[in-house]
């Protein structure tokens, strides 16, 4: 008779899971540390490989507070997320283009990673784990963390630079940017609306 698992089984599932996708990002963030142009966006991934190296030890100390050993099980989520980054790294985009990329790709690994210690954190303290627990939530602040940084850089001057690139193509006869063109407007195009007046609107009598 084959007994079933049951949330704790589970829970060090994720675990090895975890311990995989830290391992697996320890060689992905130099690829993308090298492929970054912006010296900030560099720093930003070396700086998170430093704290993914803590990562890797502070969770074979949850191991050790579970009386577990370390062990690691294919993460195939993380795998498929380096792997669109690989791709777009072979891209032949221009350098603040693929320095925007390099923030979008880094940013769905932190996502990935805030998502999985969310659910050990809740199934540690659901389970009483609560040293494991404590653990845990140091290793999520840094992916919250990391993921602001990303943020923080694009909003902060990458996506404008990498805009500015795109904006000579609004000449070529390219259908995809016609949208955003501020060229003028064809033939019979609604004339632009009046600029809004302030405050609400006025209420028919
Ligand atoms: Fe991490
Ligand atoms: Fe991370």
């Amino acid at each position: 008779m084959s007994e079933q698992g049951t949330l704790h089984d589970a829970f060090l599932d994720e675990l090895r899971d975890a311990y995989d996708a830290e391992n697996q990002l320890l060689k992905a963030l130099p690829k993308l540390a090298k492929a970054a142009t912006a010296d900030e966006l560099r720093q930003a991934f070396e700086g998170h490989l430093e704290e993914t190296r803590g990562h890797v030890e502070t969770l074979e100390q949850v191991f050790a507070s579970l009386d577990e050993k370390v062990r690691g099980k294919h993460c195939d989520g993380i795998a498929g997320i380096i792997e669109e980054g690989k791709s777009v790294m072979e891209e032949d985009f221009d350098e603040e283009t693929m320095d925007a990329c390099l923030i979008a790709s880094g940013q769905r690994a932190e996502h990935y990673e805030m998502a999985a210690y969310g659910t050990l954190i809740a199934w540690a303290k659901a389970m009483g784990h609560d040293e494991a627990a404590g653990l845990l939530e140091g290793i999520l602040d840094d992916e919250k963390a990391a993921d602001e940084k990303l943020t923080a850089l694009a909003e902060g001057g990458i996506n404008e630079s990498a805009a500015a690139t795109a904006q000579p193509k609004a000449e070529d006869d390219d259908d995809e940017d016609e949208e955003d063109a501020p060229s003028k407007p064809a033939k019979g195009a609604k004339r632009p609306a009046p600029a809004p007046t302030t405050g609400r609107r006025r209420r028919p009598r």
